[in-house]
């Protein structure tokens, strides 16, 4: 096991009827700013919820702001900064998805930031230029990012086609309200999505090279166990509140720091399928879905040990050569996300090899030159891996 440091201060309220303890959560002498995004916690009743819940035990002020789009965006953020500083807002409360919550710790960092200075820094930075951020909490309504218990956020800049992370121990959410029964309105679309998201974050920290991990492995396998468990019945049942509440633990876990301390990482996926979104608009767990199964493919070699193990203890593959087992458990991977209605291939988004270019230049020039956990894919490589994902 490689050494660590593992912290994670975000305070998890779990279970249904919980967003009342915002009551309490919320510092009671707030000047509260509360972002959402284009309507769905609106129309599902959560932002009401919220309001009363916020409107006990304080007296504090309450304001919102609204229209944080999906693959939030810089422009629209900047819009939340300059409310932030007009309002004196002191507390920020993130009521949403993924984006949402990206979003807020980014108006969090930016918010406190001098006026000149230029927020984009941020994402230049990775991140590492904030040293500090407004305090904030969140209502999670889309089990898929992780994004309520840790520290990162991805921000795109429309105008440039930019779409870049950043971390930072100063924006972890402070807590995060999980109420299962906030998903029954997702659309199966988002779900199957989240699955994927959720998947794919487990196995960017799982299926590297071994690291004598045993507790990490297992936990890993367990989650991904767990998600070829629920995931059809996650869409089948969408008020199932066991089936529910279990994906959004599992999508927590699977990106909170824990199964990923004291392990090599790669993250090559994840890399190559924001670019995709970033040129092509594709929702980022359905990039996911197309970049995995081609990056495995084109990297097992590298990655056979990993493989070997996924195939046994994920999938229960122990008959046939090596080969067998790992084209059986690629093929296993690529069937689970086409069964939950996520397509695997570029060609179902109407993209062909004329793609390719423009998305490796992209990753160039992000300097995403040296991914994956050896730092070994090149610009070749990835542009291999989406030739194999045509
Ligand atoms: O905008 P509204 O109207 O709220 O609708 C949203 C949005 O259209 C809708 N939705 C959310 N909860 C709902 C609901 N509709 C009905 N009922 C509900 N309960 O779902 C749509 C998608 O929401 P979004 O937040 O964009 O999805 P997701 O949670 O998948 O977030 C994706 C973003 O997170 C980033 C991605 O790159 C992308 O920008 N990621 C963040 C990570 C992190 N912070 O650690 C890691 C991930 O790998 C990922 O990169
Ligand atoms: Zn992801």
């Amino acid at each position: 096991m490689q050494n660590f440091d593992f912290q994670n201060p975000t305070r998890i309220v779990f279970g249904e009827g919980t967003i009342a303890q915002l009551s309490t959560l919320v510092p009671p002498a707030a000047q509260v700013l509360v972002l959402y995004g284009g309507g769905s916690v609106t129309r599902n009743g959560t932002l009401d919820q919220v309001r009363a819940a916020l409107a006990e035990g304080g007296t504090r002020t309450v304001h919102e702001f609204a229209g944080i789009e999906p693959n939030p965006s810089f422009e629209t953020l900047m819009r939340a900064v300059a409310e932030v500083r007009e309002r004196r807002i002191d507390f920020l409360l993130a009521v949403g998805g993924g984006s949402v919550i990206d979003g807020t710790k980014f108006v969090a960092a930016a918010a406190l930031l001098p006026p000149e200075e230029d927020a984009w820094t941020i994402l230049q930075t990775h991140g590492r230029s904030i040293t500090r951020a407004l305090p904030l909490g969140t209502v999670l309504t889309l089990p898929a990012t992780g994004s309520e218990m840790n520290s990162g956020g991805v921000i795109t800049r429309r105008a440039t086609h930019d779409k870049l992370g950043f971390m930072s121990p100063h924006t972890f959410p402070r807590f995060s309200v999980l109420d299962p029964t906030r998903t029954y309105t997702l659309p199966l679309r988002q779900v199957a999505n989240g699955i994927v998201d959720a998947y794919v974050h487990i196995m960017e920290q799982y299926l590297t090279y071994p690291a004598d991990a045993m507790v990490q492995d297992r936990l890993a396998e367990g989650l991904l166990r767990t998600l070829v468990d629920i995931g059809p019945r996650a869409l089948s049942e969408p008020q199932n509140y066991a089936i529910r509440a279990n994906f959004m633990w599992t999508a927590t876990l699977a990106l909170n720091g824990l199964i990923g301390a004291g392990v090599p990482q790669d993250w090559a996926t994840h890399m190559i399928g924001h670019e995709l979104t970033a040129l092509h608009g594709i929702d980022h767990g359905r990039t996911l879905a197309v970049v995995l199964p081609a990056l495995l493919q084109v990297r097992r070699d590298a990655k056979r040990l990993k493989l070997l193990q996924y195939a046994e203890r994920v999938w229960d593959l122990r008959e046939g050569s090596e080969e067998e087992r790992i084209d059986a458990a690629l093929a296993r991977t690529r069937a689970f996300f086409e069964s939950l209605e996520v397509p695997t291939h570029l060609s179902a988004y109407q993209l062909d090899a004329s793609a390719i270019d423009p998305l490796v230049a992209q990753l160039e020039k992000h300097g995403m030159t040296r991914l994956g956990e050896r730092r070994d894919i090149t610009p070749a490589i990835s542009r291999s891996i989406l030739e194999a994902a045509l």
